[in-house]
């Protein structure tokens, strides 16, 4: 079992759901990033030995779903995968009953699908931890190795710029929420009619307060203007799959490229969730120039992912 005594912020999450960047307080996910970083150096080691992860995924994944198995296996735990298509999720079980069930034999669940609320609705009826493993509406897991690549870019992020440029999705939705936590100025640029979430807007601006700004701006150079971080996602995300032209004569003028990277903080990195469109949102030369490290962002889903599951399986 892991004890997490040096991160005394996390105590509070053990047992608790992490469907939301904003279900976390600022202080708890600064010790969920160093708790990653300590992991990842080797400087903390946690024993999830007897515990089991299940994976519900109702959309693709490739990252999401090796970094929660390799996470699970590396700290002792395993893992059990329940997509829709081997388990009676498919069939239409309802989730009231599914989530009961589940709780009795395994600790965690990490559920990928559509709507929050029916992740919301998972929450409810387990009584076991359920985080989200993508949403429509947010990616915090996502958010976590993303601010933890730019905290090994430049030792700290507060006070740091991120651009996001594309499209207002769950990608930005968690950015933009996890962003405010952590006293990141995040400015999303974006054309008209693919703003983020209102919502999600004033929500990250309350949870910002004085400390850091969240702009939304429809000009591509005004987005990234002396940035620290340049950020991008596909213009079409899964479930949008029929709006893909629509969206990429929207989004013209708006792949995040060398011309764009050249107008950043001379330090900034380019980052992206994956996978990626090349010649799409990002160009080649962008995703493969010095100044990314996409990759490196990547892997740390694996460490990110480490910390928050020991945090919400740790002994209260
Ligand atoms: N970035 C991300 O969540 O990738 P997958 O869809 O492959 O999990
Ligand atoms: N916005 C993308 C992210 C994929 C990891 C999607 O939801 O498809």
């Amino acid at each position: 079992m892991a004890a997490l005594s040096g991160y005394p912020s996390l105590a509070d999450l053990s047992g608790r759901d992490f469907l939301s960047s904003a279900d976390v307080s600022g202080e708890q996910t600064t010790a969920l990033l160093d708790l990653a970083a300590d992991l990842k150096a080797g400087r903390m080691s946690i024993d999830l030995s007897g515990k089991v992860l299940g994976l519900i995924f109702s959309k693709a994944s490739t990252r999401t779903r090796v970094s929660f198995t390799v996470a699970m296996a590396r700290l002792g735990g395993q893992t059990i995968d329940l997509n829709p298509q081997v388990s009676q999720v498919g069939r239409g079980e309802p989730v009231a009953d599914t989530a009961r069930v589940l709780s009795r034999y395994v600790d965690v669940l990490s559920i990928r699908t559509f709507a929050q609320e029916e992740l919301a609705e998972y929450a409810h009826w387990a009584s076991i931890p359920v985080v989200n493993a993508l949403t429509d509406l947010e990616h915090p897991c996502q958010a976590l190795a993303d601010y933890l690549t730019l905290q090994e870019a430049f030792g700290a992020v507060d006070g740091l710029t991120l651009s996001y440029v594309g499209d207002g999705n769950n990608v930005a939705h968690s950015l933009m929420l996890c962003g405010a936590l952590l006293g990141v100025n995040v400015r999303v640029g974006c054309p008209q009619g693919y703003a983020p979430s209102e919502a999600v807007l004033q929500q990250s601006r309350a949870l910002a307060g004085d400390r850091c700004s969240i702009e939304v701006v429809h000009e591509p150079v005004a987005a990234v203007r002396g940035a620290h971080a340049l950020y991008t996602d596909v213009w079409a995300s899964m479930g949008q799959e029929e709006e893909k032209g629509e969206r990429e004569q929207a989004f013209a003028g708006w792949c995040l490229n060398e011309d764009l990277v050249a107008e950043a903080d001379p330090r900034a990195i380019v980052l992206h969730c994956l996978p990626a469109y090349r010649g799409l949102e990002i160009s080649a030369g962008a995703m493969e120039g010095s100044s990314s490290r996409i990759f490196d962002q990547a892997e740390n889903r694996l460490h990110a992912q480490q910390a928050l599951l020991a945090a919400l399986l740790s002994e209260s």
